[in-house]
């Protein structure tokens, strides 16, 4: 089965499940908590009554109002990120049944459609974990200050007119800005190695989410005046060679963005970028 075809088989069973989804069920949240940096995991499980159209994060509201576990207990209020609640911002990413995705997108009567069935939540595990389910993503933006993942500009003076671009290099590139920096691609990548420690961030593999902002860049008008030092940038160690072609990242990413194709790209980019600092005697 190829990739597309395993997506609209899961979109189909998706929506199967949604419409035999039982009403007035009550569902099982098992949640991996954590109270603080360093501090150890526990998992707990609460009983939470659906309503139609509920998601993960109403979910969550319902348990910070009513903290008691399955088992009577009374707890902490589970914690974690979100911002947008429309798959736009990837504040509210975590892993959901095994899945890295966004919370606010997740409809339990996908997930979970009748009486009792279980639904578990982690934090993802590349990131340091904040508490509970709040991760610290800085390791991804930093990631991004790494390939200069901007358009320069000098002063906020009018600069005139833009390079003409056509509809089909527009589309190009849109398809390429629709990362909202979320880490589902990073999550799923085995290269993208768990650090808890920041200050390793700087020696660990960039992630594909950066090598595809870098091609978004590289192919700007304004934005390609930099693009010999991203290429210097992810032509060294933690770079794109350091990719292992294993192609999770764009299995995960919510927003279809074609992450192996600018893997690809950007790594024939730092080979010809090579060649010519040879010849001209740079390297
Ligand atoms: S293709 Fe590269 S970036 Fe994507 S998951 Fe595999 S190793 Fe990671
Ligand atoms: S490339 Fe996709 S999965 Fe990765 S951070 Fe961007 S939107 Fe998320
Ligand atoms: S809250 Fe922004 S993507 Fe979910």
């Amino acid at each position: 089965m190829s990739d597309a075809e395993a997506h609209a088989y899961d979109a189909d069973m998706r929506r199967a499940n949604r419409r035999k989804a039982v009403d007035g069920r009550s569902v099982i949240f098992k949640i991996k908590r954590c109270d603080g940096p360093g501090k150890p995991s526990r998992w707990e499980s609460f009983k939470v009554p659906v309503e139609e159209g509920a998601n993960v994060i109403s979910s969550l509201k319902w348990i910070a109002a009513n903290p008691v576990t399955t088992e009577g207990s009374k707890t902490t209020p589970v914690v974690w990120d979100s911002g947008c609640l429309e798959e736009v911002c990837g504040a509210c990413t975590m892993v959901i049944n095994g899945r890295v995705r966004q919370s606010c997108s997740c409809l339990i009567d996908e997930y979970a459609p009748l009486e009792g069935d279980v639904i578990t939540l982690e934090p993802m595990s590349k990131f340091p974990v904040i508490r509970d389910l709040w991760v610290d993503r800085d390791r991804l933006f930093s990631a991004l200050t790494r390939v200069k993942a901007w358009v320069p500009i000098d002063g906020t003076y009018n600069m005139g007119a833009g390079p003409k671009e056509s509809p089909e290099h527009q589309q190009m590139r849109y398809a390429l800005s629709e990362c909202m920096s979320c880490g589902c691609c990073l999550e799923a990548c085995p290269q993208y190695t768990k650090v808890e420690d920041e200050e390793k961030w700087d020696t660990s593999f960039v992630g594909a989410h950066a090598i595809s902002q870098a091609r978004l860049f590289n192919e700007h008008g304004t934005g390609k005046q930099l693009k010999g030092e991203r290429y210097d940038a992810l032509s060294g160690p933690g770079g794109v060679s350091d990719c292992g072609n294993a192609q999770n990242c764009v299995k995960v990413c919510p927003k279809g963005i074609p992450l192996t194709e600018s893997i690809g790209a950007v790594g024939r980019g730092t080979t010809i970028h090579a060649i010519k600092q040879f010849f001209q005697g740079k390297k």
